[in-house]
């Protein structure tokens, strides 16, 4: 088990806790046969989801045809809903015309979801995200800089499951990471948007709504060609691809006829967190269940709830939680803070494994900051090795490795055939040079 030998290099245990992290090895590990199978059944519902519609991953159009030029133009406002905060951005494309100097230029503003608005209505949403765009755009004055007539253009990252039969227009089909907003599944988005955008009288024109994935891989290619797909880490996990059209069974033939009239391609946003939401391959621990049970979606994005930011804390707290509850550690103290969900994220959990401070002084902070707790050395070793189980973080190069059959080297290095590259602010700029793309096929570039 060379897993938990890497884990085994810091402060000894009692023999208790090493027991609970033996159980909690076995049920966290996953064999390569394992992966393998995982693998198998995920290209099986990739074909499914381009085959027919109402699979579990959903595969949706985009309308997004071709990667960048590299060359695309002008300034744009971007909206960008992810999972945690809205960022409304100002983006100037140079294209290729300012040499040796930055392609792109960006201003952003962010503001932090208040949780109560996750849980609200559609007009608590839209008035939010209207009313921190009018601040932004009246703040730079840019709405004495356009007119109705002259608008500025808007592009909209909205990171959630919706079908799009137009690149203006998405209609969400599911909340995800742990929104639960009424009034907004089965509504497009683009158009209670705009309704409010309206009703402000801003000198805003919305050009295109876009997964924050296919803004990554649309960012990425923007600099680098030869980008083949984008993915996001984060509070959720998913990706983009190009595919080809004739890939894509599921088109209809007008939209078919529509598409081709533009590319063979298409961007498929694959909203692959909900990967085998039938239960037929993932192993779930018992904190997967309680966390799927306790969502607001249960039986939905499972192996998104199995892998992504916004769980990897969640179920972090349930271990410690069972540990404290257990009278294992935390003795005497007062865990009602380690008691409310969600109170730990995985921030969290990367600075804790990553702690390099001497006595893990930062460590002990974050402990005393977030959840009121005074870690003993025990406690501190405890909860780092928790982490590493969890996270993966310095095993999951070699688990690539052996699921796309890298070599001892390539597996060594960990790095094989694909290169792995970030794409910085990807949803924002990859948004704008959609707009841009748009604005060029619409004859208004
Ligand atoms: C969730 C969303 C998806 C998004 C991902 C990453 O899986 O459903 O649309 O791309 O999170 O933000």
């Amino acid at each position: 088990r060379q897993q938990r030998s890497e884990l085994e290099n810091m402060a000894d245990l009692p023999s208790e806790l090493e027991k609970e992290l033996d159980r909690l090895d076995e049920e966290f590990w996953i064999s390569g046969d394992k992966l393998k199978q995982i693998v198998k059944r995920f290209r099986e519902e990739l074909d499914e989801g381009l085959a027919k519609h109402h699979q579990n991953i959903a595969m949706h159009q985009t309308w997004v045809h071709h990667l960048p030029s590299g060359n695309e133009r002008g300034t744009f406002l971007t909206l960008d809903l992810g999972g945690t905060n809205l960022r409304v951005c100002e983006i100037t494309l140079h294209g290729h015309e300012k040499k040796g100097k930055e392609k792109t230029e960006l201003d952003q503003k962010q503001y932090r979801l208040p949780e109560e608005l996750k849980k609200g209505d559609a007009d608590g949403l839209w008035n939010f995200i209207a009313e921190e765009l009018e601040d932004f755009v009246k703040n730079k004055g840019l709405d004495k800089q356009y007119t109705k007539e002259k608008p500025m253009p808007l592009g909209f990252t909205f990171s959630y499951p919706a079908t799009q039969a137009r690149i203006d227009h998405a209609v969400l089909k599911t909340w995800t990471k742990g929104f639960d907003i009424s009034g907004v599944e089965d509504h497009d988005v683009a158009q209670q948007l705009r309704e409010k955008i309206e009703e402000r009288n801003l000198p805003i024109e919305l050009i295109c709504v876009i997964n924050d994935t296919v803004g990554a891989m649309i960012a990425s290619a923007y600099n680098d060609p030869k980008t083949i797909i984008g993915a996001i880490f984060g509070t959720g996990c998913n990706a983009a691809y190009m595919a080809n059209l004739s890939s894509i069974g599921k088109m209809k033939e007008p939209d078919r006829r529509t598409a081709s009239a533009q590319s063979d391609k298409m961007a498929i946003n694959c909203e692959y967190g909900a990967f085998d939401n039938a239960h037929r391959v993932l192993p779930w621990t018992q904190y997967d269940k309680q966390i799927d049970a306790e969502s607001p979606r249960p039986g939905e994005q499972a192996f998104e709830k199995l892998s992504a930011g916004l769980y990897l804390g969640e179920i972090y707290r349930l271990i410690v939680l069972e540990l404290a509850d257990q009278g294992l550690v935390f003795k005497d103290q007062d865990i009602s803070k380690l008691r409310k969900s969600y109170s730990i994220d995985t921030g969290f959990l990367s600075q804790v494994e990553d702690d390099d401070s001497s006595f893990f002084t930062k460590s002990r902070s974050l402990f005393r900051d977030l959840l009121n707790l005074s870690p003993s050395d025990v406690e501190i070793e405890l909860s780092r090795r928790i982490a590493e189980l969890i996270a993966f973080k310095r095993r999951w190069a070699k688990a690539l490795g052996e699921i796309l059959g890298w070599s001892d080297e390539e597996k060594r290095e960990g790095e094989g055939p694909i290169k792995i590259t970030s794409a910085e602010d990807g949803s924002g700029i990859g948004c704008a040079i959609i707009a841009a793309m748009e604005l060029d096929r619409l004859g208004k570039a």
